[in-house]
């Protein structure tokens, strides 16, 4: 048997702060004889926005339960920084605060890219971690990935959520997640269909890895704690009610698109109240329009915390969204959603979960809602690796790493 004497977990410190060689902690052998156990590796995670913290929760958990293997660190680039944007996901989702905060804000695209450019490249410069781990399409996503690309030597990249496309490049969120994948090492893939995406591209197989989705860890594992909360009572609101979130781009800042859309929430809030937790790129387009005035059958409130959102995304009768992560959150929960959109990066959603297409067509969004108010309740389907083990697969990927040096 080995005794690890230096091991992080008698001093609660990675092997190399603790000051250990850098080939490797000592260890000793019961008959004295010195062997050597490869140092931990170095993991620079890095979450920027909203639909990143839910992604890196499970990841950085199942890291730091192995000290022995794993150093991580976590950067927050501060795309998103408003409390309801970003502090409460932390709080909700126990993530540990982040060792690096970049504090870079918004911008137009250029500049938020560019200043998270900037402020992690003084932070690889310094950390020269053994890899980046970055997950989903966000700005900050491609913005560290071309950093740790070009570095010299260069860091690897590892990409959580690769491989989706919805073929549509006027979206921001395709051109990051074709800049990333191109540039990644390691590509960590939810579904078969991005798996083909990357060998289309010429992703070399033993770079793919399906691993299945990290944010339904997340779902499965707070599930229980979001039924208690009593986001419903605070709001005074009773089943059945629908559920909304738009924020793309393509929706909200094309008028004609969004007046289309408010024509159909009208009509849809005539059968049932639509609550509206309100995105702030959305805000300042309804003020800009004169459609807050408008939306007398939505219910418009502040962006919700996780634990209160999934609470009431459980309990709606219809989802309407533009979000990617909610059309998989809606399937795995069974719960019927309306994608507003034309184009999905993540057919599964439609082919095994409860999601449906239905663009900013008012007449098509109003039949589609009314169809699914007079059917009955969907139910969950299970889609394969959505099991709450994504981040633990990735871990045992990496953890291959340690031991092979
Ligand atoms: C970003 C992501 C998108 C993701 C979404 C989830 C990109 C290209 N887009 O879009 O993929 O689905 O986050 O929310 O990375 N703002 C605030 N407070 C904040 C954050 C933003 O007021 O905490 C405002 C900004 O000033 C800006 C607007 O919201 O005017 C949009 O923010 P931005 O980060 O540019 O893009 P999102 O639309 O949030």
């Amino acid at each position: 048997m080995l005794v690890d004497l230096l091991s992080p977990l008698h001093h609660n410190l990675p092997a190399r702060a603790a000051g250990a060689p850098a080939g490797g902690r000592i260890e000793m052998h019961r008959t004295g004889v010195r062997a050597t156990k490869p140092p931990p590796l170095r993991l620079l995670l890095v979450a920027g926005a909203r639909p990143n913290f839910m992604k890196i929760a499970p990841l950085l958990r199942e890291f730091r339960s192995r000290p022995d293997l794993f150093a991580t660190r976590l950067v927050h680039t501060g795309q998103h920084y408003d409390g309801a944007m970003s502090d409460v996901f932390f709080r909700d989702l126990e993530i540990p605060k982040p060792d690096v905060h970049l504090g870079v804000g918004s911008g137009t695209h250029a500049v938020q890219t560019a200043r998270v450019m900037e402020a992690f490249e003084k932070v690889l410069a310094a950390d020269r971690p053994d890899w980046i781990v970055v997950v989903g399409d966000v700005n900050s996503t491609l913005a560290c990935s071309v950093v740790a690309a070009k570095m010299a030597p260069p860091v690897k990249v590892a990409h959580v959520e690769a491989g989706l496309r919805s073929g549509d490049r006027t979206m921001p969120e395709e051109i990051n997640r074709i800049v990333t994948d191109s540039l990644s090492d390691l590509l960590f893939t939810t579904s078969p269909d991005a798996d083909r995406n990357l060998r289309a591209e010429g992703v070399p197989s033993r770079k793919i890895r399906r691993v299945g989705n990290v944010m339904i860890d997340t779902l499965l594992r707070f599930s229980a704690r979001a039924d208690a909360s009593d986001v419903l009572e605070r709001l005074r609101l009773r089943p059945p009610y629908a559920l909304l979130t738009l924020h793309r781009p393509s929706n909200v800042d094309d008028e004609a698109a969004l007046r289309r859309i408010f024509a159909a929430l009208e009509a849809v809030a005539r059968e049932v109240p639509i609550l509206f937790p309100v995105h702030p790129r959305t805000v300042k387009m309804m003020d800009a329009l004169g459609l807050r005035m408008q939306a007398a059958g939505l219910r418009l409130i502040e962006p919700l915390g996780y634990l209160d959102f999934l609470h009431l995304q459980k309990r709606a009768r219809l989802i309407l969204t533009d979000s990617g992560g909610i059309q998989e959150e809606a399937s795995i929960l069974g719960v019927p959603c309306l994608t507003l959109r034309e184009n999905t990066e993540r057919p599964i959603t439609l082919s095994r979960g409860t999601n449906r297409l239905v663009g900013s067509d008012t007449r098509v969004i109003v039949a589609a809602a009314r169809r699914i108010l007079r059917a009955r309740s969907g139910r969950p389907r299970p889609i394969p690796l959505w099991d709450g083990r994504a981040a633990a697969r990735i871990a045992k990927v990496f953890a291959g790493f340690v031991k092979t040096g």
